[in-house]
C-alpha cells in the first residue's frame, strides 16, 4: 500500500495529488538548513518542510510566534540549494497573513521569490479563506493545516488533542473541504482523532498529510530534531523517535572534550 508505485526525479504538488489517487503513502520531514535538507533529500523523502516549528528547534523559542518572514527566508533558502527532488513546502510565519489577503501575497511572494521555495503552508480553515485565495490566484501552491496550529496557542491553552468535540470536528471537516474547493493541494492535520483524520481523508481528494493524526491519512510529517532524538525531552505520544541523537552527540562531545584535554587530540596522523 505504501511502497513507491512510480519513480519520480522531481516531487511537485501534481505528484503528491497523484500519490494519494495511487494510494502511495506520502512522506515529509521539517529541515531548516542546507546539511539536514541535503541529508533528507539524499534519503528520498516526499516533501521538505521548511516548519516555523524553527522558532523552537533553531532559535529555542517556547512558541512558534516569534520567528519573522526574514528569518524564514533564511532558513528556506539555505534548504533550496540542497534540493535535487523533494518538495519544499515553507510555512508563513505568525504575523504575516492575518491581517489581510493583500498582505498575505505580499508575504507569500516574497517567500517564493527570495527563498526559491516551491510551496506555502498556512494555518487555519475559513478565517484565513480569502488570504489563501489570493495567493492561489498568484499561482503559488498553497498546503492548509488545520487541528493543533500551534501559532494559536494562546487562543487554545495548551498543546492537547483538537477536535475531540463535535462541533470542533464539523468545523474541521468543513475546513478541510473549503481548502479542498479553493485549491489547496494538501493539508496537514496535527493531533486530531485518528478517526476523524480518516473520515477528512477519505472525503477530499488533496493529500492530508498527518501528525498526531493515526495512519488513516495519505502521508506523515513529524519535526527532524524529534525523531532524531535530539529533543529528548518532547514525549508525545505520536513521536517515533529513530535515533537517540541525544545522547549519541553527548557521548561524541565529552569524548571530544576529553581527548582536547588529555592532550590525545590531534595525534600525529592528524596534523601537519
Ligand atoms: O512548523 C512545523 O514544523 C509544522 C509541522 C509540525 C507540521 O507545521
Amino acid at each position: 500500500m505504501s511502497t513507491a508505485k512510480k519513480q519520480y526525479k522531481r516531487i511537485t504538488v501534481k505528484s503528491l495529488v497523484e500519490m494519494k489517487a495511487n494510494k502511495e503513502k506520502i512522506s515529509m520531514l521539517t529541515a531548516y538548513d542546507y546539511t539536514m535538507a541535503s541529508i533528507v533529500d539524499g534519503a528520498g523523502v516526499d516533501v521538505i518542510l521548511v516548519g516555523d516549528s524553527a522558532a523552537n528547534t533553531m532559535a529555542g523559542h517556547e512558541t512558534t510566534l516569534p520567528i519573522t518572514l526574514d528569518q524564514m527566508i533564511y532558513h528556506a533558502s539555505s534548504v533550496i540549494r540542497a534540493i535535487n527532488r523533494s518538495l519544499v513546502v515553507v510555512d508563513l510565519p505568525f504575523g504575516s497573513y492575518q491581517s489581510d489577503p493583500k498582505e498575505a501575497l505580499r508575504s507569500a511572494i516574497r517567500i517564493m521569490k527570495e527563498s526559491g521555495g516551491h510551496a506555502v503552508k498556512l494555518e487555519g480553515g475559513k478565517e484565513i479563506k480569502e488570504s489563501i485565495k489570493r495567493i492561489l490566484k498568484a499561482g503559488i501552491p498553497v498546503m492548509g493545516h488545520l487541528g493543533l496550529t500551534p501559532q494559536s496557542i494562546y487562543k487554545f491553552g495548551t498543546y492537547t488533542v483538537r477536535a475531540k468535540e463535535e462541533e470542533e470536528a464539523e468545523k474541521l471537516k468543513a475546513d478541510a473541504k473549503m481548502l479542498e474547493r479553493i485549491g489547496c493541494f494538501a493539508v496537514v492535520l496535527e493531533k486530531v482523532p485518528a478517526k476523524l483524520a480518516k473520515e477528512v481523508a477519505e472525503s477530499i481528494s488533496i493529500p492530508v498529510i498527518g501528525i498526531g493524526a493515526g495512519n488513516g491519512v495519505d502521508g506523515q510529517v513529524l519535526v527532524i530534531h524529534d525523531m532524531l532524538g535530539m529533543t529528548h525531552e518532547f514525549n508525545p505520544r505520536f513521536l517515533r523517535r529513530y535515533l537517540d541523537l541525544h545522547t549519541e552527540m553527548t557521548n561524541a562531545f565529552k569524548a571530544y572534550h576529553k581527548d582536547v584535554k588529555s592532550g590525545d587530540f590531534p595525534n600525529e596522523n592528524e596534523q601537519y
